[in-house]
């Protein structure tokens, strides 16, 4: 007799020991080997299943679960999503989740590993040496910037945004300003030690600017030619976002033209490639979308991922309820709405 579990597909490999709790309820279909997936091999994977746990590889939209009639839920093991068309999910009564909350401090940290890394030119200086370069200890090689009591500018004031605010305020006397979308409730603010500014202001006034921002229409390129022109000739720059933040053209010339002193970058506009031009600067330091990759980090988002997906395929303690939803009302008045109009078909394929 057929297996009558529903069916998920992993899409990658993220630590078997976790992903396969889900197995309790679902037949799984994993996958061993880091695969890159055309559109039409996504299209395909996800046409036979009820739900996936995805990484920031797979983009999915309308194409891609057009053919998907059973596909119910699509869990991102990440914070950020903007590999998901979210809209066209929801209208396909498909319920979308990500991984907030697990990973703010391990990406803090890094984002703050990244600054430091940057204005004390650390993976520099040891280029230089393994160059053999290091002949004798002078007194002016290398200098770089100061982070205790410099000015740290930070763009985008979510759950990370605050965590290398509070590092920098509490941990090393920073003065700390923040732009974002929404100010925070004035408690909040004193809590991680932020004052709100302008976007100009922030630009104008940063030692050291991080980027943490959601990456949308709105948010790409925010940090062109023209931005970079306001900032300190001294300063640094460190995005732990998205590439697509950045005009990674426009920075590359600054970083080149002595428009900006260093940059540390842990994503990309075209990851995994990276432009050249950044590639030929010693004063940028590159890291390969590491933000949340700790041990632990990265076993907690896979086990949010996990309990998202079996809420929202009706299973576990959590049934019909992910802790980390990102569509839930949306998801629901489109399975009602299709109810209504459309008759039974969405109640029995997407329940
Ligand atoms: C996220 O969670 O969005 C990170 O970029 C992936 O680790």
């Amino acid at each position: 007799m057929a297996d009558p579990r529903p069916r998920v597909w992993v899409s990658q490999p993220l630590f078997d020991e976790v992903v396969e709790q889900l197995g309790q309820h679902f037949q799984l279909e994993m996958t061993h080997a880091v695969t890159r997936y055309t559109p039409a091999q996504l299209a395909e994977r996800l046409a036979g299943v009820d739900g996936a746990p995805i990484t920031l590889n797979e983009r999915i939209g309308a194409a891609e679960i057009a053919n998907a009639p059973r596909l119910r839920a699509i869990a991102n093991v990440g914070v950020g999503y903007n590999n998901l068309d979210v809209e066209a999910l929801s209208s396909a009564g498909i319920l979308a989740s990500n991984t907030p909350d697990v990973l703010t401090e391990t990406t803090a940290d890094l984002g703050f590993a990244l600054l430091m890394a940057t204005a004390r030119r650390i993976t520099e200086a040891e280029r230089w040496l393994r160059e053999g370069q290091w002949g004798q200890w002078s007194f002016q090689t290398l200098l770089g910037a100061d982070i205790h009591g410099s000015t740290l500018g930070i763009l985008g004031m979510g759950r990370i945004g605050q965590g290398i605010a509070r590092r920098g305020a509490l941990g090393f006397g920073m003065r700390v300003l923040y732009h974002n979308r929404s100010r925070l409730p004035e408690a909040t603010e004193a809590e991680v030690g932020a004052q709100y500014v302008d976007l100009d202001t922030l630009l104008a006034q940063a030692d050291h600017l991080v980027l943490v921002l959601p990456y949308n229409a709105s948010s790409h390129h925010i940090i062109d030619a023209a931005a970079l022109a306001k900032m300190k000739p001294t300063a640094t720059l460190v995005n732990i976002a998205r590439g697509g933040i950045v005009d990674e053209a426009a920075l590359a010339a600054a970083l080149a033209n002595g428009g900006l002193a260093a940059a540390g970058l842990d994503v990309f506009e075209g990851e995994p490639t990276v432009r050249p031009a950044l590639l030929a600067l010693r004063n940028v330091v590159l890291t390969p979308h590491i933000g949340s990759a700790s041990q632990a980090t990265r076993r907690a988002m896979v086990q949010l991922a996990v309990d998202n997906l079996t809420a929202a395929l009706d299973a576990g303690p959590q049934a019909g309820d992910p802790p980390s939803a990102l569509n839930a009302q949306a998801v629901a008045d489109a399975r009602r709405a299709r109810a209504g109009v459309g008759g039974k078909d969405i109640d029995d394929a997407k329940r």
